[in-house]
């Protein structure tokens, strides 16, 4: 083939693994737990996260706190060592950690903007609950702000040309991207809530 793929955009999508469905059990007790017991989060929520509660500016380090979340991390430690291992990483003498996992719970019509993870290396979001019909996570292409003289695309380019591409939120499944990478989640169209626990890593 004269074609020649170069600076891929890497997206992990994967199941948690393993006997996940009681770990995700007790997941979904904590994550509504925490949003009785954090009011400043609640509060926040209702200023800075329309349709929803999110843990983002209160309780953002779940895993420090409870059992349960650092089993999560333990689990999601092997598939960013994966992830890593495509990315050609050299953490020689570096590991990459878990920094900051907080809770998500969008309500019907919810909707969370286009938006990065600075600071951060590797982010990626574990779906604890996906109602049917709820929204996925839609990437943007990063380098649209370049594409000055380009024409529009087909209807329906391949996946890999496409500017915008959503992957599905699915219950005890994971995504993981590199925390540049912009992203967002279009209005949730499902009827039950969604919950979902994102993180980030760092390697410095
Ligand atoms: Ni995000």
């Amino acid at each position: 083939m004269p074609l020649k793929t170069l600076f891929p955009t890497l997206v992990h999508a994967a199941p948690l693994g393993g006997a996940a469905a009681g770990l995700n059990h007790r997941l979904l007790r904590e994550c509504l737990q925490l949003r009785r017991e954090d009011r400043f989060g609640r509060n926040w929520s209702a200023r800075h996260y329309a349709g929803g509660y999110t843990s983002y500016n209160s309780r953002s380090r779940m895993q420090q706190v409870s059992p349960t979340f650092a089993e999560l991390e333990h689990r999601l430690d092997a598939h960013v060592r994966a992830f890593a291992r495509a990315l050609d990483f050299d953490l020689r003498g570096r590991r990459l950690v878990m920094t900051d996992c907080w809770v998500n719970i969008m309500r019907r019509q919810g909707v969370h903007g286009l938006h990065l993870h600075p600071l951060a290396t590797i982010s990626g979001t574990y779906y604890v609950r996906a109602p049917a019909g709820c929204a996925g996570l839609k990437f943007e292409d990063p380098r649209l702000e370049r594409f000055m003289a380009a024409p529009p695309r087909r209807a329906s380019p391949r996946s890999a040309n496409r500017s915008w591409v959503t992957l599905p939120a699915r219950a005890g499944h994971l995504l993981l991207f590199e925390s540049w990478l912009r992203h967002e989640v279009s209005a949730n169209r499902g009827n039950a809530e969604r919950v979902s626990i994102s993180f980030n890593y760092g390697w410095f």
